[in-house]
């Protein structure tokens, strides 16, 4: 009898504001698939939201928090549909979890993307406070290499509507699945 192979993770990684928690959810329906997001559960198990875990303990805290929930979700083999926060891949130990997890995806945008779908949010600590273009286009500058390097298939997501990145990942998803019944795991 053949044992029905589980699906692998599908994986999205991007700046805050690429939409990974919107096409996470859009890909979810057009898959039948679960979707989590790591923001969404620490929220959910500290009981408070990322600003207030920021102000509260520090970003350093919530750096630490964010390893400990993938290093469990790598551990236990999710499988499902994932994002997490604009800064997870920054760390090394966390790109190699990631890929460990499933398939990454990375939702690249530009800054002046970031800024117009942002503008306005309070939401996200590390933008708050003067020219957040600046801030925006610095932390992008910064956090470029890391994202391709965590990356296993990019997605310019600029001047797409979000189910067209939902389609490209979906064809993207098939010749993954292909490539891994022709070596065989
Ligand atoms: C962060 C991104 C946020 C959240 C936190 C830090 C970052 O998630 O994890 O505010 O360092 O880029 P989103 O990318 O979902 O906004």
């Amino acid at each position: 009898m053949r044992r029905k192979r589980k699906h692998r993770a599908i994986v999205l990684i991007g700046f805050m504001g690429s939409g990974k928690t919107t096409v996470g959810i859009r890909l979810s329906y057009r898959l039948r698939r679960a979707m989590e997001d790591t923001d969404k559960m620490i929220e959910r198990r500290e009981g408070r939201t990322i600003s207030t875990i920021f102000a509260e303990e520090g970003e350093g805290y919530f750096r630490e928090q964010e390893t400990a929930l993938l290093q469990e979700l790598a551990d236990k083999g999710y499988h499902q549909i994932l994002s997490v926060g604009g800064g997870t891949p920054i760390k090394e130990e966390n790109r190699k979890l990631l890929k460990k997890i499933g398939t990454v995806i990375y939702l690249r945008v530009r800054p002046e993307t970031v800024y117009e779908r942002l503008k306005g949010d309070n939401t996200r600590p590390l933008l708050q406070g003067d020219n957040p273009l600046e801030k925006i286009t610095t932390l992008l500058e910064q956090r470029k290499a890391a994202y391709e390097e965590a990356a296993d298939i990019v997605l310019d997501a600029d001047d797409k509507d979000m189910d067209t990145i939902v389609e490209e990942i979906v064809e993207e998803m098939k010749e993954v699945r292909k490539h891994h019944e022709t070596v065989g795991h």
